[in-house]
């Protein structure tokens, strides 16, 4: 295979003035940022050797992990009908946007040969009360292996399914039995789960240390699941490889990683503080959820690296063509200018669909037939690109030569490759959130949890609502 082939393209025509006027980024905005941009490029390098990026090495050193990972799918895969993702956020995310990117779109409901003989896949990424009773009625327990994905250990949505499911299957198959049901990833040494799972025998799976939950989707988070529904991990990870040697060279212009990163960054500081992720294919539209978080989360920061007050970061919107072309899309062309509009195209589908050449006396519908679904999803888009750089509206172009698991591998580690990028342009860190960590103190004063007294007190103290305002 020629992976030049598979190469995923970067067109950032509409991004600048000249397609889009004042509302567009210039080259000497690119040119400007030549200090900045020097200094993210130092700070990628002497994070990266420094083993502060261990994300950035998961594409090569992983080779021990795929095999324990393709040994132990093929020791369950034939006595397990559904395979179940106990996990949260970047524990979550990423395994279902594979899944939904190369597998069947209704890969759950085909038949067990038609899945090429792998289980079913499940991701209860929430604790709404009704998710685990409901999911109960269509899985068989003595046929469902749970995957307890936390980095932490000890993240209490998802150690709260875990203690739901743990009882529930040694109730039913007994505690030796219910061993063999339930399979862990997380941390080699931190949080609640590796000592749980180590006492009771599960089987095991360790996320590096230094990689973060969003940045994880490469470790065995998201390897484990993918290789479960029979999905090829050693292509991706030569997809992210691939990115990765992209990713090294120096020159913004010929790194799409890092040219995606400065023309957001800019782009913030002219007030597009909005990110809207747009996949014209199906297949990809859990990729803007996994985008979403991995851009909220790394680049909205209160404070700098030196402890100033920046409150940076862009809002992601989770959009999809050609569907939102009949609900967001009137927003993005005649709304304000304060977004970055990502088209991800799609070169070639999996599939041809024809459109009947009927109704030929029908101009207005007969015009149709002949064509193909391909050449019109594709059309459209460009007429959607070309309606919004009319309007004078910001936008770029991710183009996949196709979606398989190499090019998949390529885009996941191209978003975090630029994430991590923004974060050394604006001088933040892209790997810290501590934006969440109040409300899970609040949630653990208010749950109990020994240790959280003072935080108790501190809520009690809080202003009582005003009944006036709530009607
Ligand atoms: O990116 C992150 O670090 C978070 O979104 C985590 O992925 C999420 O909170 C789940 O954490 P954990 O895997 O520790 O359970």
């Amino acid at each position: 295979m020629d992976t030049q082939n598979l190469r995923i393209t970067l067109d950032f025509n509409n991004m600048m003035t000249d397609y889009v006027g004042p509302n567009g980024i210039t080259e000497d905005d690119i040119k400007g940022s030549e200090k900045a941009l020097e200094k993210a490029y130092s700070g990628m390098e002497e994070k990266r050797a420094s083993g502060k990026m261990d994300w950035r090495d998961l594409p090569y050193n992983q080779d021990d992990v795929v095999d324990d990972i393709l040994n132990y799918v093929d020791s369950v895969k034939d006595d397990t009908d559904a395979f179940v993702v106990l996990g949260i956020g970047g524990s979550a995310l990423g395994p279902l946007a594979v899944q939904q990117a190369i597998n069947h779109p209704f890969y759950n409901e085909l038949p067990r040969e038609k899945r090429g003989n792998y289980p079913r896949l499940y991701v209860a990424d929430n604790i709404d009360p009704e998710r685990l009773p409901y999911l109960f009625d269509i899985i068989d327990l003595k046929k469902t292996i749970f995957n307890c994905v936390s980095k932490s250990g000890s993240t209490s949505e998802t150690m709260s399914q875990f203690l739901i499911i743990k009882t529930l299957i040694e109730e039913k198959l007994g505690k030796a039995e219910a061993a063999k049901h339930i399979v862990c990833t997380t941390d080699k040494e931190k949080g609640n789960l590796i000592g749980i799972a180590k006492e009771e025998g599960y089987k095991t799976f360790i996320i590096p240390s230094g990689v973060g939950g969003r940045f994880s989707e490469l470790t065995p988070v998201g390897l484990l699941p993918a290789a479960m529904c029979g999905i090829d991990i050693k292509e991706m990870l030569k997809g992210a490889a691939f990115m990765d040697e992209l990713s090294k060279v120096k020159d913004v212009y010929k790194n799409p990683a890092y040219m995606f990163a400065l023309l957001h960054m800019i782009g913030m500081k002219k007030g597009k503080n909005i990110s809207v992720m747009l996949p014209y294919a199906d297949s990809l539209k859990y990729i803007s959820d996994w985008y979403a978080q991995l851009w909220a989360e790394s680049l909205g920061k209160k404070y700098d690296n030196y402890g100033n007050i920046v409150n940076y970061g862009q809002t992601p919107v989770k959009s999809l063509g050609v569907t939102d072309q009949h609900s967001q899309i009137q927003l993005y062309a005649e709304g304000p200018s304060d977004k970055i509009i990502v088209f991800i195209a799609v070169d070639k589908f999996k599939k041809e669909t024809a459109i009947p050449k009927i109704y030929g006396d029908i101009p207005s519908l007969g015009f149709l037939g002949g064509a193909t679904q391909n050449k019109l999803i594709e059309t459209e888009r460009i007429a959607t690109e070309y309606a919004l750089q009319k309007a004078e509206k910001t936008n770029m172009t991710i183009t996949l030569p196709e979606v398989n698991e190499f090019t998949l591998g390529e885009l996941l580690y191209f978003f975090e490759v630029a994430t991590g990028f923004a974060g050394e342009l604006l001088e933040i860190d892209a790997f810290d959130q501590p934006g969440v960590e109040e409300g899970k103190n609040a949630t653990y004063a208010m749950f109990g949890r020994p240790g959280y007294d003072e935080k108790r007190k501190e809520l009690e103290s809080r202003p009582a609502k005003n009944n006036a305002y709530i009607i």
